[in-house]
């Protein structure tokens, strides 16, 4: 386990601001609609999610799921297991799918595939970081707070090995293996 704090790659003050933009945007977008669901991947979504949540001006629901995914670091397309479905069902609801980071972009597609299965009336998606040189699956991420390079994050949800969750700001380690 690094020892260091982690060197600050976008501070709390960054996220703050484009957590407001992301959920202003997203409130009108959604203007005209009764009621959106949120679903939030756990562990990681815990946090955005919180703040995102608070910031939007609509009616929202809030669900989570939990998504486990085996294979060093990101998921293999068949390595994403689902180990906790939603409360509620999301058909006929518009659905924001809410996620941490989206990586190679597996766990996203996965969870696209799994929720529009549901027929939800309109499903979406929100990230709050996407390593764009490493995304290969075929996925679209309609409300993106920021593009990052190809290193290992933590905090603001993000973990290395269920440690830094909780760093008000996202910064950059490097994984001790
Ligand atoms: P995917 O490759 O887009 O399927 O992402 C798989 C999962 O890997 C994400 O949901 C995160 O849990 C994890 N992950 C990928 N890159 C990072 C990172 O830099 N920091 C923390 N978790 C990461």
């Amino acid at each position: 386990m690094p020892t260091t704090l982690p060197e600050v790659l976008i501070s709390e003050d960054r996220i703050r601001v484009r957590i407001a933009e992301l959920a202003g945007q997203i409130s009108r977008d959604y203007g005209d609609r009764d009621e959106i669901v949120m679903v939030g991947v756990l562990k990681g979504a815990f946090i955005f999610l919180a703040d995102l949540a608070r910031a939007m001006t609509i009616p929202r629901r809030v669900d989570f799921m939990g998504l486990s995914s085996y294979g060093r670091g990101g998921a293999q397309q068949s390595g994403v297991r689902l180990v906790m479905d939603l409360r509620e069902s999301i058909e006929g609801q518009h659905v924001l799918v809410v996620e941490d980071i989206v990586d190679t972009g597996h766990t996203l597609h996965y969870l696209l595939d799994t929720l529009f299965a549901r027929h939800p009336a309109s499903l979406k998606a929100c990230a709050l970081v996407q390593k764009r040189s490493r995304t290969v699956a075929d996925v679209s991420i309609d409300y993106l707070g920021f593009e990052i390079p190809d290193r290992w994050v933590v905090g603001f949800g993000l973990d290395y090995k269920d440690r830094f969750r909780t760093l008000p700001y996202i910064g950059t380690i490097t994984p001790d293996e």
